[in-house]
């Protein structure tokens, strides 16, 4: 079930060649690159099919590490390293000259984290650099949670996928800017708004989308098949209207109308761990659309209802 230390010192040779390799962490399946070599992140990138603007997260094995990539490290950057790292977060800092253009889209600014998957801190520390990772799936589409979902979306392009089992979180890392004045969750993610303003004090909420985000202006994290978000109470009448085959996302027991239904958790870290994969097995049930019932409003939602609304596009 988990990638041997021989298959972590392989893809440690391929990514000082230049090469990609896939390797789990705790947030989604990432797709790695050494982060100093131009040519493997153009690669990467076009694996990726992401534009060359848009900026890659670098991942290291450590706070004291990913820090010197960054020219200044505020006091929030330092305390919040310090309480969630290694982690889902991912610290936006000014650069300092080890952080090249390629990997920060010509900005100013470079988006760092260190991951506490076992085997991702394993690969990381036997590498000793900066590995660009996004998710390891085609651009736009859902993120991978397991080995097997990095296959179907990659195939051949990736030499090498470490195995690490079920991603535990299943969604992307909080993004915090702290890059420019007030601190900005620009991504939400399992650790909260509210666990960061604890930290660092105040903080604003922006969507991931802004227009300084490239990637943010195309549908992210969505299915082929079109999805729909659904109030609780219009769920029975939005299945009724349907003519063709519906696949639903829902918190109560299947219907018998229904051929593709799959329950979710009522807790939101368990829903989070669940919903990729969840929306991967819709999506290849040939449905006219999927309805996702929406989940309740509350702030421990946030991040489960940004990505279902990406889902939705
Ligand atoms: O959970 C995760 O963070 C996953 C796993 C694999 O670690 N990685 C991931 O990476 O989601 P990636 O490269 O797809 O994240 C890109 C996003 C951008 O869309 C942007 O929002 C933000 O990270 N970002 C990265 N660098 C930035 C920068 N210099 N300034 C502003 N935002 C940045
Ligand atoms: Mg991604």
């Amino acid at each position: 079930m988990r990638a041997t230390r021989k298959e972590i010192s392989q893809a440690v040779d391929i990514l000082r060649r230049g090469g990609l390799v896939a390797f789990p962490t705790e947030t989604v399946y990432g797709l790695g690159a050494d982060a100093s070599n131009a040519a493997a992140v153009k690669k990467l990138y076009a694996v990726k099919r992401r534009t060359a603007d848009h900026p890659v997260i670098v991942h290291f094995d450590s706070a004291a590490r990913a820090f010197t990539w960054a020219r200044e490290v505020p006091e929030a950057a330092a305390k919040l390293a310090k309480k969630f790292w290694p982690g889902p977060l991912t610290l936006v800092l000014k650069r300092s000259p080890l952080a090249p253009d390629f990997v920060t889209g010509g900005q100013d600014s470079i988006g760092m984290r260190v991951p506490s998957h076992p085997i991702a801190h394993e690969l990381l520390a036997e590498f000793g650099g900066g590995v660009a990772a996004p998710s390891a799936n085609r651009f736009g589409l859902v993120s991978p949670t397991t080995v097997a979902h990095v296959r179907e979306d990659l195939g051949a392009d990736v030499e090498l996928v470490l195995e690490g089992g079920a991603s535990e979180v299943g969604i992307e890392s909080t993004i915090v800017d702290l890059s420019s004045g007030q601190a900005t969750v620009l991504r939400p993610g399992r650790i909260s708004a509210a666990e960061i303003a604890a930290v660092a004090g105040p903080v604003a909420e922006k969507r991931e989308d802004s227009p300084r985000h490239s990637g943010g202006l195309e549908r992210h994290y969505a299915p082929r098949t079109p999805a729909i978000l659904v109030p609780t109470q219009d769920l029975d009448r939005e299945i009724a209207k349907r003519k063709d085959k519906v696949a639903v996302l829902a918190f109560s027991r299947p219907d018998e109308r229904v051929d593709f239904w799959l329950r979710m958790p009522r807790d939101a870290n368990a829903y989070a761990h669940k919903l990729y994969g969840a929306l991967r097995e819709l999506d290849t049930a040939g449905c006219e659309a999927i309805l996702i019932e929406a989940p309740p409003s509350d702030a421990v939602w946030s991040a489960v209802l940004d990505r279902l609304r990406r889902a939705c596009g």
